[in-house]
């Protein structure tokens, strides 16, 4: 006769064998069901006995299994792993300026460290810079900011993340037309509130009309994402487009974020213009963010920018003060000296640099038989409709989309770019124009001759 102990044991044990014939087919199926039911059963008896313990699934919370990896960061991981493994890849995935921060800043850096700068400071950014990027946006882009209503974050992604902590609730519309920063609808997710994706598409230069963003305010519509230039798209809002949109928005209550970080980026005969600036309606209701990464090429120094309405740069600086504290100190004084004399030729050198490569880009790809290109007028991209070659194989891979396109083109041909799906644009790839003209003569050497298959 068994003892009550082993008798408990015994049950246990066959009861977890009929669940896991039940479960058969899971996502935990081994090698064959037999050994699932053992392997199972193996790991249940371990863990009722103890020894497994530390090997539990530990929880992660809804929210944070909703959010993906950014497809960008997944494409140039997997570039990197085939880089590492001696394959020559051609990137084209960057999204980070290809030159070096300009010197000017990097000392501005170390003298502050000298300076024992290493301390914390005010949550929301050191006042100096604070009163150095109210008057930048007064002098470049006619808005009347004060020191207090600016705000210095930890890079504008974080300006973004930031952003829709402090204004959304649930049940909040964003509206936000394609195609979009890949983080815009995760931060939008993350506050709890829902994204209204607006198609746009190559007759319109893949801008949203004053119609489509008429037709999708509701009463719910609490805010509207503007990004120009755009990324991915490489295009830029004219003057009169956001006037345009600005009338729309008259006698609501929407919030316009207006992330204006490739705002130098800019090419041929093409105005930038603030969409604050519009009125004094549009001033109102903006949010104006910013950063230092594009621009002067600062992307590990972490900084970006806000500025708007007081009340809520306010609350990000409540949500800020128990997020992180304050950038990293003497990345804010060199900050003061990005912005301050030596700036413009510095940043006029990348420019033009830009400017070149992403002209010649955009021939080359129309020169490509089923891939149409606009030329970039704003940002570092190219983002070229691939569609014509949907529904081909290509060396054995099924092209039915951007993502089979970037993936076989990547494996097969070594050349890295982001499918256009994650920025809401199957028909799309982007390409960056970040990285030498003799790579982007290499890449799209290879990326000819593999379509031409
Ligand atoms: C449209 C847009 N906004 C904001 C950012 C944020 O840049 P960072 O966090 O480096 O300042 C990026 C970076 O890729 C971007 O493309």
């Amino acid at each position: 006769m068994p003892d009550l102990r082993s008798r408990i044991f015994r049950a246990k044990y066959e009861n977890i064998r009929a669940l896991s014939i039940k479960n058969r087919g899971s996502a935990n199926f081994l090698d064959s069901p037999g050994s699932f039911v053992f392997n199972n059963a193996v790991v249940y008896v371990k863990r009722r006995l103890g020894f497994e313990r530390n090997k539990r699934k530990m929880k992660v919370s809804k929210r944070a299994q909703e959010v993906p990896t950014s497809a960008t960061i997944a494409v140039t991981s997997r570039a990197q792993e085939l880089k590492a493994q001696g394959v020559d890849v051609v990137g084209f995935g960057a999204g980070a300026p290809d030159f070096d921060t300009p010197d000017y800043i990097k000392e501005a850096a170390i003298e502050s460290l000298k300076a024992g700068q290493t301390k914390y400071t005010a949550a929301a950014g050191v006042i100096e810079l604070r009163k150095i990027i109210a008057d930048k946006l007064r002098k470049e882009n006619g808005l009347n900011y004060t020191p207090e209503q600016v705000i210095v974050n930890i890079g504008g992604k974080h300006s973004v993340y930031e952003a829709m902590q402090a204004v959304l609730d649930p049940g909040d519309e964003v509206i936000l037309a394609t195609p979009y920063w890949v983080t815009y609808p995760e931060t939008i997710k993350l506050a709890g509130a829902t994204a209204k994706i607006i198609e746009t598409g190559k007759s319109t230069g893949y801008k949203i009309t004053p119609a489509q963003l008429e037709a999708a305010i509701t009463d719910k519509t609490t805010m509207l994402l503007i990004n120009s230039p755009n990324n991915p798209g490489g295009f830029t809002y004219t003057p009169d487009e956001l006037k345009a949109i600005a009338k729309v928005l008259e006698g609501t209550n929407v919030l316009v974020i207006s992330d204006e970080i490739y705002e130098k980026l800019i090419y041929g005969d093409t105005k930038f213009v603030s969409f604050a600036s519009l009125s004094e309606d549009a001033f109102n209701r903006t949010l104006t963010l910013n950063g230092f990464s594009k621009t002067y090429s600062m992307t590990g120094w972490r900084l970006g920018y806000t500025a708007g309405p007081l009340e809520i740069i306010k609350a990000m600086g409540r949500l800020q003060s128990h997020m992180t504290s304050n950038p990293v100190t003497f990345c804010q004084y060199a900050a003061i000296a990005a912005l301050g004399e030596p700036s413009a030729a510095a940043i006029e050198q990348m420019r033009a640099e830009f400017e070149r490569r992403g002209k010649y880009m955009s021939d080359r790809l129309n020169g490509i038989e089923g891939v149409e290109c606009t030329e970039a007028t704003g940002a570092f991209y190219c983002f070229p409709d691939v569609s014509a070659h949907y529904g081909r194989n290509i060396n054995g891979a099924n092209i039915t989309g951007s993502m089979d396109f970037a993936k076989a083109l990547l494996e097969q041909a070594n050349v890295a770019l982001v499918p256009g799906l994650p920025f809401g644009c199957d028909n799309n790839v982007r390409l960056s124009f970040a990285c030498s003209l003799e790579q982007i003569t290499k890449g799209l050497d290879r990326l000819q001759e593999w379509l031409s298959q």
